[in-house]
């Protein structure tokens, strides 16, 4: 099984390129990174175990598939991971949410942890981390080490876009967890930005700085 997966489908790829210019307006950026969301969802929801149940139809009885076993919980790290929970849940609208707080300390690039909310269960769940950027891969390794704190056992991360540094930094801290992004950068720079990348993508979602 592959540590990364870059989601090479042709609306992922082409949404993001329109979600790297520049010039997209707020509203833009925040409504394609929620449909790229849901394509992401798609995709780590691909390998899902199913299982048959007996389904009446309006003409006949039939073994049809269902998703079976664990059910999920989508864990957006806070502020960014929000834009893409809203087109995760319009796919899986029974799926539960946990909440992480966490913000990049501007001097020492460290994750510092203001809020956790997660349901008492997640232990039970397949956990699906949230993130658009894999930057230093600080507030993803704290996140996670959160979550197997609480029990979290199943856990994948889902991003925008990563660069190879924090691919490497999440997989030796978390070789247990797989990644899916839509694209792999080629670096991060001295200010732990990806480049070529699209910037901050909390302020350009919501319009701050
Ligand atoms: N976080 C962002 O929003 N953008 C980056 O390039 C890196 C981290």
């Amino acid at each position: 099984m592959e540590a990364v997966t870059v989601v090479a489908h042709p609306l992922v790829q082409h949404k993001l390129t329109l979600m790297r210019d520049k010039k997209r307006s707020t509203k833009g950026f925040r409504q394609l990174l929620n449909e790229i969301g849901m394509l992401l969802a798609y995709e780590v929801t691909r390998d899902l175990p199913l299982e048959l149940v007996e389904t009446e139809t309006p003409l006949t009885t039939m073994m049809a598939p269902t998703i079976a076993g664990k059910k999920l919980v989508f864990a957006p790290i806070l502020r960014a991971g929000v834009g893409m929970l809203d087109g995760m849940l319009s796919l899986v609208p029974s799926a539960r949410v946990a909440h992480i707080g966490l913000y990049r300390d501007p001097e020492t690039l460290t994750a510092v942890e203001y809020y956790f909310k997660a349901p008492s269960d997640v232990a039970e769940r397949l956990v699906v981390v949230i993130d658009p950027m894999l930057a230093t891969a600080n507030s993803a390794v704290a996140a996670i080490d959160r979550l197997k704190d609480r029990g979290a056992r199943d856990i994948r991360f889902v991003c925008l876009l990563a660069a190879p540094e924090g691919i490497q930094r999440l997989t030796s801290a978390h070789p247990d967890v797989r990644i899916w992004t839509a694209a792999i950068d080629t670096h991060l720079n001295d200010h732990g930005y990806i480049v070529p990348g699209l910037g901050d993508a909390g302020d350009r979602m919501y319009g701050t700085r």
